[in-house]
């Protein structure tokens, strides 16, 4: 597949700040799309180290890089150096995506609509659900008030430290008016009938494949649908769990892709061709 044809005076750059980032898919998503909807632009991976942030943002604006997605660990810490936010970044206090603009850059979270974005893919609604969350952290903050926007019945948050879980349910009970509970990853409300969990800790990461936050297979009886936000291994202990119990699957590959096609949209002011997002989704996936 050919990537980027040619680097002249007009071309733009974007990139990826964040540390570490040698593992990215964003570079080759941004530039294959540049490719195929023939924008002349390049997508180039900044590791930036700690403390160099706001150096490197200044010196991102100065360089006039027309946008930059921002990963780990700086999804939080940017948003004092942008103009504005847009959108759920505000509600979720995290941005993953700058656009340039006259004042400075402004900030989106484009990874709370790849989430949704995959789930309407693979057709699973919100609407009228009972939505479980487990975790309580900045995954699981986009998760919630994505999903808190799309009208489910009830919300449980579950987290192993069930402060957090708290915390989080009161922030969305803030922004949205949803009956939101929260309890602990040891003890939560059984009675809640779960129609569609989302897993948005660690657990159960590359390396640590043998680990799930739920432990009794039995949970997933009655469960629609589990969806895990890792996506390295591409099926963890938590949903072939669920596969076994009969739940439909799916894992965080599709939301890293949908995250990286609303940041291309925004920064292009283009809606990308669904067979340029079929042809992609299918390299990549394979
Ligand atoms: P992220 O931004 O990726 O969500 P985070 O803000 O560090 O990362 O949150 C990590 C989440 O994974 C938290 O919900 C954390 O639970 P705690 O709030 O109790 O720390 C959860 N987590 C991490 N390791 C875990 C483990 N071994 N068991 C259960 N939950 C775990």
């Amino acid at each position: 597949m050919k990537h980027v044809d040619i680097v002249n005076g007009s071309t733009k750059v974007y990139g990826l700040i964040g540390h570490p980032i040698k593992h990215t898919l964003s570079p080759i998503i941004h530039n294959t799309l540049a490719s195929m909807v023939k924008k002349n632009m390049i997508y180039v991976p900044f590791d930036v180290p700690s403390q160099g942030l706001k150096e490197a943002l200044i010196g991102a604006y100065q360089l006039n890089i027309q946008g930059l997605n921002v990963t780990v660990p700086y999804k939080e810490e940017v948003i004092p150096f942008l103009s504005k936010l847009e959108g759920y970044a505000n509600q979720i206090g995290a941005v993953n995506t700058l656009k340039r603009s006259e004042e400075g850059y402004i900030g989106y979270n484009t990874d709370a609509e790849g989430l949704l974005q995959s789930l309407i893919q693979n057709e699973i609604s919100i609407n009228g659900q009972n939505i479980m969350i487990i975790g309580a952290g900045g995954a699981a903050r986009a998760t919630a008030m994505v999903t808190a926007s799309q009208n489910p019945r009830q919300i449980l948050i579950v987290n192993r430290t069930k402060e957090r879980a708290e915390e989080l349910a009161k922030a969305v009970s803030f922004h949205y008016n949803v009956p939101v509970q929260s309890g602990s990853l040891d003890s939560f409300d059984q009675d809640f009938l779960v129609d569609l969990c989302i897993q948005t800790t660690s657990v159960g990461l590359h390396p640590r494949e043998d680990q799930s936050p739920i432990t009794d297979e039995a949970f997933f009886s009655g469960v629609q649908a589990a969806v895990d936000l890792i996506y390295n291994p591409s099926e963890t202990l938590f949903l072939k769990m669920a596969k076994n119990a009969g739940c439909k699957t799916v894992n965080g590959f599709g939301m890293l892709f949908y995250q990286a096609i609303r940041a291309f949209e925004i920064w292009n002011e283009i809606t990308v061709p669904q067979m340029y997002i079929d042809q992609l989704f299918g390299v990549l996936k394979n």
